[in-house]
């Protein structure tokens, strides 16, 4: 039996702590490491390989770590290396350990919000290229029409800092209507990217009243309680002391201060050496 350890978080960068905030509160019982490739960010224009690779490494420390159990929160890294991580990597590196996304727990719920079975999806281009949500909701509501759009510049303005400026209204706006111009029946919007929540102010302020808000973080979260009261021995080996240590790619002073204005108290965080970092 393996000695129960804490439940990794990744994202490429702040983002995922918009899912980490609401697992949390769900499940407080569980120790976290949270890990932030800030270094790397954003990922959604990279490549297929270049995110599998990173997604790869980030989630191979976390299990150096000890982890048992890995939630990419983040959507462009769900799209782009989960299936091969689950299908090609576990198996040969870690065969008793998991890594869940975020896309699934998403696209599995969305037909309950809809009526006109028009759905938006606002995301990274890395996961709007990756079609992943259009083939996942229709595994699941065959009958739902989904429309994309990506938002290239809402991650930077994020790890920026810029969410809240005057520049931020330009991209939110010109990017909202690029999607309500695909249909005007849409009346479901699925923030399709883990960092968006934090625009969500500036978000609604151009988006007509009667379309519905998606975020992932309490879907993620109940959708972890769900997986850990059906997978018993994942759950005996995630440990429990209510703990959180968080790790970055970046400045773990920059990280510390701006994870700690998003999560409302103080964050203190490590900084990760990873190799193919150093010298990029
Ligand atoms: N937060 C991420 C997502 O959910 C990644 C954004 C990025 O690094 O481009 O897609």
């Amino acid at each position: 039996m393996q000695t129960p350890a804490p439940i990794g978080v990744f994202d490429s960068g702040y983002g995922g702590l918009t899912v980490f905030r609401e697992i949390r509160a769900k499940l407080p019982q569980y120790d976290y490491i949270y890990l932030g490739d800030n270094a790397r960010a954003p990922y959604g224009p990279r490549d297929f390989d270049t995110i599998y690779h990173y997604t790869l490494e980030c989630v191979r420390h976390l299990f150096d770590m000890g982890c048992q159990l890995v939630v990419l929160a983040c959507n462009t890294a769900s799209a782009k290396a989960l299936r091969t991580i689950q299908q090609q990597d576990l198996p040969k590196i870690a065969p008793n350990r998991r890594v869940l996304g975020v896309i699934r727990p998403t696209t599995e719920i969305v037909g309950k919000f809809t009526k006109t079975n028009h759905v938006g999806v606002l995301a990274t281009r890395g996961t709007v290229v990756s079609q992943s949500y259009v083939i996942e909701i229709e595994k699941f509501f065959p009958k739902i029409k989904v429309f994309q759009q990506a938002c290239p510049m809402w991650v930077p303005l994020v790890e920026n800092n810029e969410h809240e400026s005057e520049g931020a209204d330009y991209f939110v706006k010109k990017n909202l209507g690029e999607l309500l111009a695909q249909s005007d029946q849409i009346d479901t919007l699925v923030l399709g990217c883990t960092h968006y929540p934090l625009l969500t102010n500036k978000i609604r302020q151009y988006l007509p009243a009667n379309v519905q808000l998606l975020s992932q973080g309490e879907i993620v979260a109940n959708s972890l309680s769900e997986y850990l009261h059906r997978h018993l021995e994942m759950e005996a080996v995630c440990s429990k002391g209510g703990k959180v240590n968080y790790f970055t790619t970046e400045s773990a002073a920059e990280f510390d201060r701006k994870a700690a204005i998003f999560l409302g108290e103080a964050v203190r965080s490590e900084h990760l050496t990873l190799v193919s970092v150093v010298g990029e």
